[in-house]
């Protein structure tokens, strides 16, 4: 019936039964636990406007043990890059995929770095890296505590002015940088928040690069789809 499936969903376990016994290929859209082509589009948009990806620093900011925080640190550690999560202990990435990504890090020359201090860890970056607080499927209860644990970790101009002069700001969207959104609105009432993981002056001010990252989702899919198809 299908040449292909892409699951998008929850349980990495489940992604990877499917592709045991789908006898198509089955692209990862996005579990709980990574999001390997968003990978593909962020590499593609750092390298197109930063130039290179070897020895960049790559500052991710927020829950870093969920799907975006461990597929930027494997991403960067195998691509010879510098990442650094910032966020309290407790939303680090678990022991063993940090041991993994110490592994790929002696290959590629990369580095895997935990700071609680954002600006700290944004000292001199290359890329700002940010995701909602709250992921799909999580639910509705976390936001409470999410919003005292990471505010700290907001992307901010302040932030941002500590990263390189040339640095840019990713974030694979949807962002809560304003109350434009279903959700964005809903807990911004709640909470008395117009704001969260990013201030609407950084997202407007990186917005160009931002929907390049977004445009560049449909460019390296294609290509992968290109790629696996027999
Ligand atoms: N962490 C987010 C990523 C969205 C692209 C989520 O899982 O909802």
């Amino acid at each position: 019936m299908f040449d292909g499936i892409e699951y998008r969903g929850y349980g990495q376990e489940k992604v990877e039964e499917l592709a045991k016994y789908a006898q198509v290929p089955v692209w990862n859209g996005l579990t709980n636990e990574y999001h390997p082509t968003q990978m593909l589009a962020d590499l593609l948009t750092i390298r197109e406007h930063l130039g290179s990806l070897e020895g960049r620093k790559l500052v991710y900011m927020g829950d870093a043990r969920y799907n975006m925080g461990n597929s930027l640190m494997v991403t960067c550690s195998k691509m010879g890059m510098h990442f650094v999560a910032a966020a309290p202990k407790k939303y680090f990435p678990n022991e063993k995929l940090i041991e993994e990504c110490r592994e790929f890090c002696k290959i590629s020359g990369g580095t895997i770095d935990f700071n609680e201090d954002a600006f700290d860890a944004a000292k001199d970056a290359d890329v700002i890296y940010t995701d909602v607080w709250v992921s799909m499927g999580e639910p509705d209860e976390v936001w409470e505590e999410r919003i005292r644990d990471l505010t700290p970790y907001k992307v901010t101009m302040d932030i941002m002015n500590v990263a390189k002069k040339d640095a840019i700001f990713l974030h694979c969207l949807p962002a809560f940088h304003d109350l434009k959104t279903e959700i964005g609105k809903e807990m911004g009432e709640k909470f008395g928040l117009s704001e969260m993981e990013v201030t609407d002056e950084v997202f407007e001010k990186y917005s160009d690069v931002v929907f390049d990252e977004a445009e560049n989702r449909m460019h390296t899919i294609k290509a992968v789809m290109a790629a696996t198809l027999g």
